[in-house]
């Protein structure tokens, strides 16, 4: 059985392969997606290594300028898709792109396989380390607002887990742009409406690209005038995992000249911690930096300070104690928003559903950090969940049942490379 998923999900991906790099899935989404295309190459590592690192170096063709590599690259246009590039009208890079990034898990990636491979791996990373290192700079120059101690995000699909109720905070105080195009969604042609973000929320979604567009895609104008700002454990976590992984290969490479610089950006972070601290939840929470008020639940992402290394050990406790709360509601851990809030919904794509890329990241920090036991019951819980019902995007965190995206890229990748019971490689 684990073998024959274990084909499968290399099937998968040779099957959503474009030519060197990988679309999460057919149709639904065709292009190229930032921190898919980090998990996917895991998978390709485990049969094809010189696939794995082709990946990551055209995700990094679609670094702006700037340093930002965007969330999505836009090698073609595609109608099966809204918004596409001629929505985002961007020029920051050799392609067009979307105009925010995403969650940096790349130089976390770099690490892993360099850490499974040998010199030729650290001789691949030695060749893209200045791209990451500009992009991580990026988040912590063009992405912190004035005066707010973290990165924060512009837009709920930069932290990938884009209708998660912890951005109702940030989007009920904009309003949708009565100058925004009229515009046919796509995404509802490919997947159930009853799992997908609502038509209030793409209206601001699409509300704040036209901010973007309007300020010529300058970042600094958008993190700080934009009509939305919000700060994300999400991505606090994983940049903060990212940089002392960066640091590690820095080190590897004899890289001394980016030593104080990586270093600075690990000590900001840990510094800025607190500010995500929500006393009432007893767990790191979203906030919006305009306000200053917390989202009030527990996301997946809340779930991360182990994996950054990060948070007291009160806080750890916390955490601890939220995940437990939550492991008695539901049948497959890490649900992506709280069981015990009034918006959760198993089914709708971030306000319940298990996430394989979540479960892999939180399951790492939890084991790195000693909670053997919790790390294992999420990894296992996403193998019941691919071996009951195969390669989905995301999963109802009560029945099971597969969401959204079948034949998932990112699913199939971690499958081979972590949660199958049986590796190969
Ligand atoms: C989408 O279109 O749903 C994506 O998640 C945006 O990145």
């Amino acid at each position: 059985m684990a073998l024959d998923l274990n084909q499968q999900a290399r099937d998968i991906l040779n099957r959503n392969d474009r030519g060197g790099y990988t679309v999460p899935t057919a149709r639904l989404y065709p292009y190229q997606w930032n921190w898919d295309s980090a998990f996917v190459a895991l998978g390709f590592a485990t049969f094809n290594r010189d696939r794995a690192w082709q990946e990551l170096e055209l995700l990094l063709q679609g670094q702006w300028d700037n340093g930002m590599i965007p969330h999505i690259i836009f090698r073609r246009d595609d109608p099966d898709y809204f918004p596409g590039p001629s929505v985002w009208q961007t020029s920051g890079g050799a392609f067009p792109s979307g105009g925010i990034s995403q969650p940096p898990v790349f130089a976390s990636v770099m690490l892993e396989l360099i850490e499974s491979g040998g010199a030729e791996d650290l001789g691949q990373a030695q060749a893209m380390f200045d791209q990451v290192l500009k992009w991580h700079r990026w988040f912590h120059h063009d992405r912190t607002p004035n005066g707010c101690p973290v990165v924060c995000t512009v837009h709920p699909w930069e932290t990938g887990r884009d209708n998660c109720p912890d951005w109702e905070l940030g989007l009920d105080r904009m309003d949708v742009d009565e100058g925004i195009e009229p515009y046919t969604r796509m995404d509802t042609v490919h997947a159930d409406v009853s799992e997908r973000p609502s038509k209030l929320q793409y209206d601001k979604y699409v509300t704040i690209i036209k901010f973007g567009r309007d300020v010529g895609w300058d970042q600094k104008r958008l993190t700080n005038e934009g009509p939305f700002l919000m700060a994300d454990p999400g991505i606090h976590f994983i940049l903060m995992r990212a940089d002392r992984d960066l640091l590690a290969i820095a080190k590897m490479l004899g890289r001394s000249d980016a030593f104080d610089e990586l270093q600075g950006f690990i000590s900001k972070s840990e510094t800025g911690t607190d500010y995500l601290w929500n006393p009432d939840m007893n767990a790191f929470c979203a906030r919006d930096v305009r306000s200053g008020t917390f989202s009030q639940g527990f996301s997946s992402a809340s779930a991360l300070p182990f994996y950054a290394d990060a948070g007291t050990p009160a806080q750890r406790q916390g955490t601890l104690d939220n995940i437990k709360r939550i492991a008695a509601k539901v049948d497959y851990l890490i649900p992506s928003w709280d069981p015990d809030a009034a918006d959760f919904e198993p089914q709708r794509y971030w306000c319940g559903p298990v996430w394989p890329q979540m479960n892999n990241i939180i399951s790492k920090g939890l084991a790195e950090q000693g909670e053997t036991d919790f790390a294992e019951q999420v990894r296992q819980d996403l193998a019941r969940l691919i071996e009951k019902s195969g390669f989905f995007e995301c999963f109802n965190t009560m029945t099971g049942d597969g969401c959204i995206g079948t034949d998932f890229s990112w699913t199939a990748a971690l499958w081979l490379a972590w949660a199958s019971p049986n590796q190969e490689n």
